[in-house]
């Protein structure tokens, strides 16, 4: 079934487990990944925890790329994978970005305390790569994204997005 063109979020579904809230959405092509970025970070707030689930070149620094335009960062987004994290801070007056690929962060919570970021995370939107199972604890409201090929589909540039909610900063979560 084809989706229509401007349409992002296809299903909300609450209850899917206790206090999450789930959108799912098809995302045709890598200039779309960036715009759903972009409608993404219009939602942001300071203290944001997003976490981005999916395989590799599934398309999380693409993502990461329209957050920083929407939320009006300095630098250039890339795949921060030779630093664990980078720090793009707002020309805007909003928050910062801080970019995490957590691949190599082994301990957790504490060595993410530990960088040294010189950025107040409570006041920055924290954006992280790999980071299941490792950074949870930061915040106890997160926004999961997960991106996923499409079961069996031949299109190279299809991916189905599903947004997860977690926690009451999320409740209201109904489309992007
Ligand atoms: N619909 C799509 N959304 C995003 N990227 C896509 C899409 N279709 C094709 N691509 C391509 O897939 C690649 C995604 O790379 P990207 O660095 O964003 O992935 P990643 O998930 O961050 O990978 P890594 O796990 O290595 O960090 C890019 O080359 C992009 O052009
Ligand atoms: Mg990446």
């Amino acid at each position: 079934m084809e989706a229509p063109h401007n349409s992002l979020a296809t299903e909300a579904t609450e209850g899917a487990a206790p206090g999450t809230v789930t959108l799912s959405l098809a995302v045709e092509s890598p200039e779309e990944m960036q715009a759903l970025g972009r409608r993404i970070a219009a939602i942001l707030r300071p203290g944001d925890l997003v976490m981005l689930t999916g395989e590799l070149g599934a398309g999380k620094t693409t993502l990461t790329r329209g957050l920083g335009e929407g939320l009006g960062v300095r630098g250039a987004v890339t795949s921060p994978t030779f630093v664990i994290a980078r720090v793009h801070p707002s020309l805007t007056g909003g928050p910062a970005l801080v970019h995490v690929d957590a691949y190599r962060l082994g301990g957790g919570l504490d060595e993410m305390e530990d960088l040294d970021l010189d950025v107040s995370l409570p006041e920055s939107v924290v954006v992280v790569e790999w980071g299941d199972g490792k950074v949870e604890e930061l915040s106890d409201d997160r926004l999961q994204v997960v991106i996923d090929r499409a079961v069996g589909d031949t299109d190279e540039e299809r991916r189905e997005v599903t947004l997860v909610g977690i926690g009451a900063r999320w409740a209201g979560l109904r489309e992007v």
